[in-house]
Formats: structure tokens, C-alpha cells, sequence
């Protein structure tokens, strides 16, 4: 059948279509009350999540990190990290000094293995962990590591850390409920030719806030905008009913909010569209991490391409004809996005380029423009989100200055979602409040070797 945009629209010209399109996107589109409205649902989970009675219920879990201590610039020394959660596997191996050097190689991890035994993917997270101390002859050295293990885990401690359940299409049955620095250290133990020190467990949003805090000493939220989204903070404890740690000074202690899971009790409702409801009904995970799939990478683009299918059937797309690409589910990719809103604002080059992937070879100016248009309804809602969560943060905190530490591939790759989130954030804060918005480089490797620092800096000095 046809694959191309060549036919006429009956009766209708490029303006009446724009205009529909135009008005089927709106539903993306979040008003100012809206905003505010997600702003103080968001703020009033995060204080159910911090009380003791109401956090069994709450949505946004508020899990204490057991951080407490931010990097002063002065920490060294060699460390081995781990960084599980994105789309990738890494090991890293980190100098820390005046300066930062590391040394790092990527691994996939195969799906079976995202889906499979427990101790399948433990065991191969040691085996790449081996085959990268074994080709960089680390051999007798006992090093330190920190494992930033980026889903939700409730941590009894700076080593101990029970996942309480999968996210970003992870699902490897026998691990929720445990603590995944001892499946480590067995898998470890099964290999035996490996020496190595946990001293620390970590999720990506710490080491982001951590890494930025290393020499940006306003630092006081790290978020991620990438395969997921998250944020954590720096809490006073008095305000952490839930704390069971030390009440030694600092009084303070970073809390990993979760806030993906935030919308799960139906609070987003009021936002959410067929298109989220179906992405939801369609994931691994249903009725989970309803803002985290209305944000993140690993749902945008999947969001686009619903729309997508939606005005080629109304007609309002290619002469409606749908590519057998286009119907696939998750062939739009998230990157698309960040690609298409890159064009300069009057051509079309990348949004062509990917029109053409998906099979469509002759798409016309107004169809790029209206894909164009789909894209910013997606992107701009999800950094209208993000940067809700982050005005409830910084009332929250209420200093003067904090700059947030920022990273995700979201974040890093779409070219306008920094000034979007900046643009939205300063509507939603209490006057008199500064802050910034800083890409964080590697949050993941330099952050979980700054905790495994601070640690042992604080060790030393009890
Ligand atoms: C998911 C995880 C969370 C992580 C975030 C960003 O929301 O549950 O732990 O921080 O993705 O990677």
C-alpha cells in the first residue's frame, strides 16, 4: 500500500489540517493552573513519603541515602565504580585529586539478562567487572567501589540497599526485596578472582548531586532527566521522621524521592491522556512510574509516535497512510526528538532524514511541520513536569542560591529542554529565590567515587 504523502486531503487545506492537529495536541499542553495544581499534589506526596505513619501509603518514597556529607573538593584517591540503571552497564575506574581522571568501558545488557534470574545479571555484572580489572592489571590491589544502582531501593544503610521494585523495563525476578550489594558480593564469591571493597551504594541522582557538589558547594538537588527520571535532596533531619540512623551532625541527609512513581495513587489523572494510559497498559511495569513515563527517554518518544498514528487515522498525516515502520511499537525513537527539534526553525533536514527511516519518502513541508509540532507537545510537557518537581524542591529548600545538578540523556541531547525547564521553574518559585540548572558530568562514576570518599573520610574521623 502506499507509503507516501502524496495524496490530497480532501476538501481540506494545510492551514484547516495545522489548525486540527493543532487542536488534537492540545491535551498535551499543561496550563499554568495545571502545573501548579501537579506542583502542590507533588509537594504534599514528598511530605507523605517523609512521615513515618503516612509513608507505607504514600507514592514518592522519600528513601533516607545515608549521605550526609558533601564532597569539599579535597577527597582522593583510586576507586572502582559500578553503574547499573540506564540503557548500558559500566565500569569505571576513578582517580580522584586535584583533578578527576577515569578510565571506563561499557557493557550491554542483553535483555534476556534485564528479564532474567536474579543471579544471571549479578553474575554478569562481576564477569564484566573481572574482565575490566583483569585487562587493566589491578590484580593485588584491594580497591574501594561504589555501586550506583539507579532504581528504588530502600537502604538500611551506606551498603545495604533492598530494591523495592524494578523500573525502566528491568525485571529480574528474586531481587526485589533483597539487598543488592550482598547479590554482589555472592556473585563475587562465585567467581573468586575478584578482590574488592563496597563501601558504598548509591543511586544516579546522589552521585549527580555529588558530583556537582564536588566544587559547586550551593549544590543541594541532583536530577536526572534520561531512561528514567528522579531527583534527591538535601533534607534536614528533623524533617525525615522516617530516619533510624545517627543523630551525629551534620543534621542533614540526602533523600532519593522516587518521585517517578509520583501519579501511581491517580493524582495525575487529571493530566495524564489515552496516549499515557496506553504507553502504561502496554509497559512491563502497569500503573507504575506514571511521571516518569509522561518525562522520561524511555517512554517520549513512544508517546510521539501514539500521536503520530493518531492524525495519520485522522487523516491529518502523510494523506493518511501509515508506514508499516510507524505502526511498530517503539520505532520513534526518543532520540527523534531531540533530532527533529534541532532543525533550525525553517528547514526540515533531520526531520526529513527520520521521516524517511520510518518509510515515508515524500512527506511534505506541512507534514514536517506538523510532526514538529507533536514533538515540542511532548517535549515541553515533560519538561513542564520535570521542572515542576524541581520548584516544589528549591520552596522546599528555601536558600537563597542552590544550583541543581543535572544529567540524563533527555536533559544532555534535547536542544531547548534546559531553557524550558529554566523558563518554568522561575514561575513556580517563591520570590527571592536563585537557582541554577547545571549539567553534571558524570554523575554515575565520579559521584559513586566521591561517596565511597566521604565515607570513609567520615569513618575516619568517628
Ligand atoms: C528510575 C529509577 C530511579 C532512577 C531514575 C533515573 O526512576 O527508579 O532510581 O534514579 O530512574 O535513572
Amino acid at each position: 500500500r502506499p507509503s507516501g504523502a502524496s495524496q490530497e486531503m480532501p476538501h481540506m487545506g494545510e492551514d484547516d489540517i495545522a489548525a486540527k492537529v493543532k487542536d488534537i495536541c492540545q491535551e498535551l499542553v499543561l496550563n499554568h493552573e495545571a502545573i501548579k495544581e501537579v506542583c502542590s499534589c507533588l509537594q504534599e506526596e514528598i511530605n507523605r513519603g517523609l512521615g513515618k505513619d503516612s509513608n507505607p501509603e504514600a507514592t514518592i518514597k522519600c528513601f533516607p541515602t545515608y549521605v550526609r556529607e558533601l564532597p569539599n573538593g579535597k577527597e582522593n584517591g583510586r576507586f572502582l565504580a559500578l553503574d547499573l540503571g540506564g540503557t548500558n552497564f559500566r565500569v569505571l575506574l576513578i582517580e580522584l585529586g586535584a583533578k578527576c581522571t577515569m578510565d571506563s568501558r561499557i557493557y550491554a545488557v542483553p535483555q534476556p539478562i534485564m528479564v532474567g534470574p536474579g543471579d544471571g545479571l549479578f553474575d554478569h555484572i562481576a564477569e564484566c567487572l573481572a574482565s575490566f580489572i583483569k585487562e587493566r592489571d589491578l590484580g593485588t590491589e584491594l580497591l574501594p567501589l561504589g555501586f550506583t544502582f539507579s532504581f528504588p531501593c530502600k537502604q538500611e544503610g551506606l551498603t545495604k540497599a533492598r530494591l523495592a521494585c524494578w523500573t525502566k523495563g528491568f525485571k529480574c525476578p528474586g531481587v526485589e526485596g533483597r539487598d543488592v550489594v550482598e547479590l554482589l558480593k555472592q556473585a563475587i564469591a562465585r567467581r573468586g578472582d575478584v578482590r574488592i571493597k563496597i563501601c558504598a551504594v548509591l543511586n544516579d541522582t546522589t552521585g549527580t548531586l555529588m558530583s556537582c557538589a564536588w566544587k559547586n558547594h550551593n549544590c543541594r538537588i541532583g536530577l536526572i532527566v534520561g531512561t528514567g527520571t528522579n531527583a534527591c535532596y538535601m533534607e534536614k533531619l528533623e524533617k525525615v521522621e522516617l530516619w533510624d540512623g545517627s543523630t551525629d551532625e551534620p543534621p542533614q541527609v540526602i533523600i532519593n524521592t522516587e518521585w517517578g512513581a509520583f501519579g501511581d495513587n491517580g493524582c495525575l489523572d487529571f493530566v495524564r491522556t489515552e496516549y499515557d494510559n496506553t504507553i502504561d497498559r502496554e509497559s512491563i511495569n502497569p500503573g507504575r512510574q506514571l511521571y516518569e513515563k509522561m518525562i522520561s527517554g524511555m517512554y517520549m518518544g513512544e508517546i510521539a509516535r501514539q500521536v503520530l498514528v493518531r492524525l495519520v487515522s485522522d487523516g491529518l498525516l502523510f494523506g493518511g497512510y501509515a508506514s508499516d515502520i510507524l505502526l511498530e511499537k517503539g520505532s520513534f525513537f526518543t532520540k527523534y526528538i531531540s533530532e527533529i527539534e534541532s532543525d533550525k526553525p525553517d528547514d526540515f533536514n533531520n526531520c526529513r532524514a527520520i521521516l524517511e527511516e520510518l518509510g515515508f519518502n515524500d512527506a511534505t513541508d506541512a507534514d514536517c511541520a506538523n510532526v514538529r509540532h507533536v514533538c515540542e507537545c511532548v517535549s515541553r510537557r515533560a519538561a513542564s513536569l520535570a521542572a515542576a518537581g524541581v520548584a516544589v524542591l528549591l520552596n522546599r529548600i528555601n536558600e537563597e542560591s542552590v544550583t541543581v545538578a543535572v544529567d540524563g540523556s533527555v536533559y544532555r541531547f534535547h536542544p531547548h529542554f534546559h531553557n524550558l525547564m529554566v523558563e518554568q521553574i522561575s514561575h513556580l518559585i517563591k520570590p527571592g529565590i536563585k537557582f541554577d540548572l547545571m549539567l553534571s558530568e558524570d554523575g554515575s562514576g565520579r559521584g559513586a567515587a566521591l561517596v565511597a570518599a566521604v565515607a570513609s573520610r567520615s569513618a575516619s574521623m568517628r
